[in-house]
């Protein structure tokens, strides 16, 4: 059966799930980067194509600096640890967000390591910090309105391509699957432009819960989905392979 090209998920419930046992945070953090861990090497298995992670939210720099930092410290450990496994699995690296606005020794960190995974053929690994979906269409437009201005576009030439190109997710497909743990049902801001056609899988089981079994749970649940994009049944079907 066909596999998702692009999973993407947001990983929600580190917190709930520390506080429910009395731990810190932090704690919840930790436990869900091991979570990562799991995930990113059977998506590497599996031949899933991009898997992005949505690990901080321009909405989540209000929180404290301890947290913050807790965060970005995890980050910093799994990418400095998990580098050599990641290059022997062909996983390359690849950002959104706002990176300008986190610690410069963390953007240093990301880019030697991008620099590093850069010959990878395999997983795309996409992660998503200081992110919002309106702040990169936003951009977007505003990058797009720049062109025009210099006389490089016509505003009939605006398209859904050339927004597709103009947004940091250029060159990858749209997400076939959105995962999102913790027991909410909504997408808070995440990758507003390319959920269009994403088939949406949500489950109460915590982040730092969500391992192997759990993330296979959700590749099967969207094997079994239908997807028809706006089309009728059978002609989604005839749409080819990946009309699952
Ligand atoms: C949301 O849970 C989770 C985050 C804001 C941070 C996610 C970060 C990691 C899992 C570590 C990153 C590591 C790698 C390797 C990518 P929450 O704190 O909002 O949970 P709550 O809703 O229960 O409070």
């Amino acid at each position: 059966m066909e596999v998702p090209r692009h999973v993407a998920i947001i990983m929600d419930g580190n917190g709930r799930w520390a506080a429910a046992r009395g731990k810190p945070r932090y704690r919840g953090h930790q436990v869900g980067a091991e979570s990562a861990r799991d995930v990113i090497r059977r998506a590497g298995e599996l031949s899933i194509e991009v898997l992005t992670l949505f690990t901080l939210s321009e909405d989540n720099l209000s929180r404290s600096h301890e947290e913050i930092s807790s965060i970005m410290a995890l980050l910093n450990r799994y990418l400095v640890k998990e580098r050599d496994e990641l290059r022997r699995n062909n996983v390359r690296l690849q950002t959104i967000g706002n990176l300008a606005s986190l610690p410069p020794h963390i953007q240093r960190l990301l880019e030697e390591t991008r620099l590093f995974l850069q010959g990878g053929d395999g997983l795309i690994l996409n992660v998503a910090l200081n992110y919002l979906g309106r702040s990169e269409i936003t951009h977007a437009c505003r990058n797009i309105a720049q062109r025009i201005e210099r006389g490089e576009l016509h505003s009939r030439d605006i398209s859904s391509r050339l927004i597709d190109d103009s947004l940091q997710t250029a060159g990858l497909p749209d997400p076939d699957l959105l995962i999102r743990t913790g027991g909410e049902q909504r997408v808070s801001n995440f990758l507003l432009w390319q959920l269009a056609y994403t088939e949406f899988y949500f489950t109460d089981e915590m982040w730092p819960q969500f391992r192997e079994g759990s993330f296979m749970r959700a590749i099967h649940a969207y094997q079994r989905r239908e997807r028809r994009y706006g089309l009728e049944r059978a002609a989604s079907a005839s749409r080819g392979a990946c009309a699952l």
